[in-house]
């Protein structure tokens, strides 16, 4: 613990009440998807004589019923899935952003971690939480025994940086929204950790603050979730690294009482 800077302040909570015991969050479906582009959902046949080929054109309004993209994508393997993410025009933010950041770790990885969106680091090399906020990510792995790539999984809710770091809006995420669900059915973790109160509210569909969000272990389409202040909250807000702490005593005790 001395390297999240907490040593000796931590306490143990008491032991993890059963998973069935802890309040659960009606999990809706993902919000419909606002602004689908016709070039994310190819249909599956060849077509009969070579076309010209239109170039891509960022169309965020673009008319495409949500049930086929969202069919499209809930089908979709992982190379589908990354190709489809670094390619998707779904909302504004692609005409902003440097390349998506789907995510990275073990694909079979019983920890997932979900944070908001790239920032401009993650923006410019590709991959989550790789500036200060990812540093004291890593931190708060070790600190349970956990190391990005090893039984680990990191992803967003969003996969492109809001620009100057904006507040996602409700349309991003909804469009986003189905990359995430589809990289949680190939993983199947374990347990998912929410970083923040972004990403807690919008896996689990709720308004309730973060600070009533924790303490709990929530469920997101069956898997148990915990949740935690996001790292760069915590860059701000030292203090509450002992709240970090319990919530990561929380997460592992639940794991371990998924194992035996
Ligand atoms: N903050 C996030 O929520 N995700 C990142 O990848 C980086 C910072």
């Amino acid at each position: 613990m001395q390297v999240l800077g907490l040593w000796p302040a931590w306490r143990l909570r008491t032991p993890v009440e059963s998973i069935a015991q802890t309040v659960e969050q009606p999990i809706q479906p993902a919000a419909p998807v606002v602004a689908p582009p016709a070039q994310l959902a190819p249909p599956a046949r060849p077509a009969p004589t070579p076309q010209p080929q239109p170039q891509p054109v960022i169309q965020a309004s673009a008319p495409v019923a949500q049930v086929d993209h969202q069919h499209h994508i809930g089908e979709m393997d992982w190379t589908a899935l990354n190709a489809a993410i670094q390619s998707c025009t779904r909302c504004d933010l692609a005409k902003s952003r440097t390349q998506a950041v789907p995510g990275i770790g073990d694909p079979h990885a019983e920890w997932l971690f979900i944070g908001e969106a790239p920032g401009a680091n993650e923006d410019r090399q590709g991959e989550p939480f790789v500036g200060d906020a990812g540093k004291l990510l890593d931190a708060i792995l070790a600190a349970i025994g956990l190391a990005r790539g090893k039984n680990v999984f990191i992803a967003n809710v969003l996969k492109s940086r809001p620009p100057a770091n904006r507040d996602p809006k409700p349309e991003e995420v909804a469009a986003c929204l189905p990359y995430l669900e589809r990289q949680i059915e190939l993983i199947q973790p374990k347990l998912i950790v929410a970083l923040g109160r972004f990403a807690a509210q919008s896996l689990l569909a709720t308004d309730t603050p973060i600070g009533k969000l924790r303490g709990q272990v929530h469920r997101y389409r069956g898997v148990p979730l915990v949740v935690t202040y996001h790292p760069a909250y915590l860059l701000r807000n030292p203090l509450d690294k002992a709240k970090v702490w319990e919530d990561l005593v929380l997460a592992r005790d639940t794991m371990q009482s998924l194992k035996t």
